[in-house]
């Protein structure tokens, strides 16, 4: 089986398609919202630290395993022990409930590209986002759709399909985004929105907060859920993968501010709130772009942005459960596809009713879209996490050395695998639950 799996053409297609993993409705959509909910500045700053430290070294660990025993998920946790067979399989698992609400915000996104360059004005663009996020027949319909285009690049592979999609779409999101920042920092007052952004008021730091972040770091650099696993599975030689962590942790990073940029200096310059969560993309943004110049044609092009994002994240949250169908059930990958998209359906249709129809039904007070949110984002992306750490510092023996050439980094991953990264973890979810 092993000989038989694909490989990437070249590192840049590893990078860009890990890249491509990472950046996405993460840092374009989640991230602006949940720092607007958690009060700007201060967020950023907790954010940035979790980044930087506690998320180093699960990363790192998942491309690791993955380029280690060369198998999807389920046969990677087998590898390093036969009893971990079920604990993998939540990897696969969290992927289908993540595509169960990510995939909804994708429908939300292509009727808004239609919308944008159809040019008919909205009057009351806040009505207008609430009434059609209820209207059962458009996001489901546009909710399959996304989730066909993500599946079709799985289907055709690793080469032809998931390279390709990020090769061309990964450039694109970068210069419609560098464009954008360029439009919202010239807007009267911007100055407001960077002071929101880069000015803390520790008065507001709290553990529900500090939760928050953390949930949406590992969601923002895909951990958790095997998708890293996956894609470093696909690496062809001994490549060092210290630069790699670093290069996609510090691209994510930057994406995320800058559509932070994006939106905040655009948001105050226009006096809105920063905190109207989940539709601050899909209201504030549409009410400032329609103010501008060819403002129908910037709304098209930023959601278009948001389209290719979500769609380079789409295909890894896929290609997690595709291969690991491929490769247990020993099926074709348009097989698999065709079982994924049924089980993605099972989940995010009910989800994409849940302003709507579904909206009476509630899990833990929130509606079935955000609950699928909170469940993968702040508990299970963590705790897969803390498991594959666990795993492979008490179990893998790993020896630093083979991932870390200095010996002393070599020793603190270790110790921060085994015993650092799962207390912090485990603290940190214990916080924020309670
Ligand atoms: N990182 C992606 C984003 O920021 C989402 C994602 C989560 C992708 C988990 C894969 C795995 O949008």
């Amino acid at each position: 089986m092993t000989d038989k799996r694909p490989l990437w053409s070249s590192k840049y297609s590893f990078i860009i398609t890990a890249i491509g993993s990472a950046v996405g409705l993460g840092n374009i959509w989640r991230f602006p919202y949940i720092m607007g909910q958690y009060g700007g500045a201060i967020f950023l700053a907790v954010y940035i630290l979790i980044i930087s430290t506690i998320c180093f070294i699960p990363l790192i660990n998942e491309l690791y395993i993955g380029k280690y025993t060369k198998k999807e998920c389920v046969g990677a946790y087998e590898a390093i022990n036969p009893k971990f067979k079920y604990l993998g399989a939540l990897n696969p698992i969290t992927g289908i409930l993540i595509a169960g609400f990510y995939f909804i915000v994708g429908g939300w996104i292509i009727n808004y590209i239609f919308k944008s360059f159809s040019g008919n004005p909205v009057e009351n663009l806040g009505e207008y986002f609430s009434e059609f996020v209820k209207n059962p027949f458009y996001t489901c319909v546009l909710t399959e759709i996304f989730l066909f285009i993500c599946i079709f690049f799985s289907a055709r592979g690793v080469k032809k399909g998931i390279e390709t999609a990020n090769k061309v779409l990964m450039p694109i999101l970068g210069v419609i985004l560098i464009f954008l920042v360029i439009i919202s920092l010239n807007l009267p007052n911007a100055h407001e929105g960077l002071e929101y952004m880069f000015k803390p008021d520790f008065s507001k730091l709290n553990s529900k907060m500090i939760l928050a972040a953390l949930g949406q770091a590992f969601f923002t650099l895909s951990i958790g859920m095997g998708a890293l696993l996956t894609y470093g599975s696909y690496i062809k030689e001994d490549k060092t993968l210290v630069k790699s962590a670093y290069t996609i942790i510090l691209s994510d990073t930057a994406f995320a501010v800058l559509a932070g940029i994006m939106i905040f200096p655009a948001v105050f310059s226009f006096n809105m709130v920063p905190n109207s969560g989940a539709g601050l993309v899909f209201v504030t943004l549409p009410q400032i772009f329609s103010q501008l110049p060819y403002g129908n044609f910037i709304s098209g092009i930023f959601f278009i942005l948001l389209l290719c994002a979500a769609i380079t994240s789409g295909i890894s949250i896929v290609e997690v459960p595709c291969a690991a169908f491929v490769e247990r059930f020993n099926i074709s990958r348009v097989k698999s596809c065709v079982l994924l998209f049924l089980c993605i359906t099972f989940f995010a249709i009910p989800a994409a009713l849940s302003f709507g129809m579904l909206n009476d039904i509630k899990l833990l007070d929130k509606n079935i879209f955000d609950f699928l949110d909170f469940l993968t984002s702040n508990i299970l992306l963590p705790m897969n996490a803390i498991f594959l750490c666990l795993i492979s510092g008490w179990f893998l023996k790993l020896n630093g050395n083979d991932i870390i050439k200095n010996k002393f980094f070599a020793l603190c991953f270790c110790i921060g695998l085994k015993y650092i990264v799962p207390i912090i973890l485990i603290l940190l979810m214990f916080m924020g639950l309670n």
